[in-house]
């Protein structure tokens, strides 16, 4: 099957074929020019208009490549809007944790829930993400909080992964949250048992005063290396704990959040090749600092954007509105911007090579906006989706502008 994408306004384009990440000092070498797409076969097969099955009016429209969401947390079972009350009058994180909220919260939720409604719960938050644009994205498990629990979560990672249209990939998150009667070190013995039984893709680990320190972020590093997986950490979220030089002595993929990452450590990691994951939607509804995005863009970080989507500090699925708040409160250009929810985001989740770019012989994960690129950060809270295309086939058309296609 052919798909013809005709006369757009603007085709996000990068400066040149085969880049597995361009970093942020140089987003502004991003084409935004008018042009045509045609893909076949499910890939982009080049940058003409040509005769097709399927012909796309792309006039007035910004033709972007999928957005990647390389750091979400499902799936998750239920919801915690009655903490995020309490959260706003007054009540910090750390307290609601220490009082068996947050991630234990969510940890009784899973257990509680059947695989059958944990699942219906993420697929159709996996169908929200596609609304909004995201053609591919990574879940974690992280809500198990037990050995069995975490298996468990594991298992349905790789199940959401075989129901939904988007490619997903799994990160074990299995030092999450310290369960109750565990020492951080003993549960280290138990995270590594699990980083060893179960088939995941990446491994992640929360390094926080509530949660693990860098000794055991080195730990999980060697994990990771003993059993040939991408490191990625939660770091830096809520304090200054340094572990961006302890992350990158391993070798990890990337430090996500970095709310508060040390002033001396922002420039070793933008030289890295260790991405710099900034979770704008988490600093909004958690209250957290801001990173300082604009540093390490221009330091020349890899960086990217994600929603962090977790029904405690982030319950965002919207990646044109989490590029929105990157936008306005990092200062960001609109190419920095996008740049960091799709090439550099699928080079954290090891997809740069087959995704994350309109580039003849990728993958035709393709969306066609309602208008210009400049219009998803300034009409914010708008969904600018008009159509998404995954592996070449029409998944999603907004009602509204099912005018455009035409099928011969
Ligand atoms: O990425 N920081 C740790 N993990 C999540 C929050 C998890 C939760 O509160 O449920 C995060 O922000
Ligand atoms: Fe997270």
């Amino acid at each position: 099957m052919s798909i013809s994408i005709r006369g757009a306004a603007q085709l996000l384009r990068p400066p040149q074929d085969g880049l597995r990440y361009l970093r942020h000092d140089r987003a502004g070498e991003l084409a935004l020019e008018p042009g045509d797409v045609l893909l076949d076969g499910g890939r982009i097969a080049g940058f003409e208009a040509a005769a097709a099955d399927v012909v796309v009016d792309a006039s007035g429209c910004a033709v972007l490549p999928g957005f990647v969401d390389c750091h979400t947390h499902l799936p998750f079972a239920g919801w915690r809007a009655e903490e995020y009350e309490r959260k706003v009058t007054g009540v910090p994180y750390e307290e609601i944790a220490r009082a068996g909220g947050g991630i234990a919260s969510s940890a009784r939720a899973l257990a509680s829930a059947s695989d059958e409604e944990v699942l219906g719960q993420a697929q159709a938050l996996a169908s929200e993400l596609l609304r909004h644009g995201t053609t591919a994205f990574e879940g974690k498990t992280g809500y198990g909080l037990s050995r069995e629990g975490e298996a468990r979560a594991a298992r349905l990672g790789r199940e959401l992964g075989r129901r939904v249209v988007q490619p997903m990939r799994l990160t074990g998150l299995f030092a999450h949250a310290i369960p109750p009667g565990f020492s951080a070190d003993a549960w280290m013995d138990e995270a590594e048992g699990l980083a060893r039984e179960c088939d995941v893709d990446a491994l992640d680990i929360f390094v926080e005063s509530v949660a693990f320190g860098n000794e055991h972020l080195a730990r999980m590093g060697a994990i990771a290396r003993a059993t040939g997986r991408p490191l990625r950490a939660h770091a830096e979220q809520l304090s200054t704990l340094r572990s961006v030089p302890v992350a990158l002595e391993w070798g990890a993929r990337s430090v996500d959040h970095l709310s508060l990452v040390h002033p001396d450590d922002v420039a070793p990691l933008a030289a890295s090749e260790c991405a710099a994951v900034l979770l704008p939607g988490a600093e909004l509804m958690n209250a957290e600092h801001t990173a300082p995005a604009r540093a390490l863009a221009d330091a020349g970080a890899i960086a990217v954007l994600a929603t962090d989507f977790n029904p405690g500090t982030s319950p965002i699925a919207s990646l044109p509105l989490i590029i929105g708040l990157a936008v306005r409160r990092y200062g960001w250009s609109v190419r920095e911007a996008l740049l960091a929810a799709t090439l550099n985001a699928a080079w954290v989740l090891g997809w740069s090579g087959e995704l994350g770019s309109l580039e003849p012989g990728k993958r035709a994960d393709v969306l066609l906006l309602d208008g210009p690129a400049e219009h998803v950060p300034y009409r914010f809270g708008h969904n600018p989706v008009a159509a998404v295309l995954v592996a070449g086939e029409l998944v999603w058309v907004r009602p509204d502008q099912a005018w455009r296609v035409a099928r011969s």
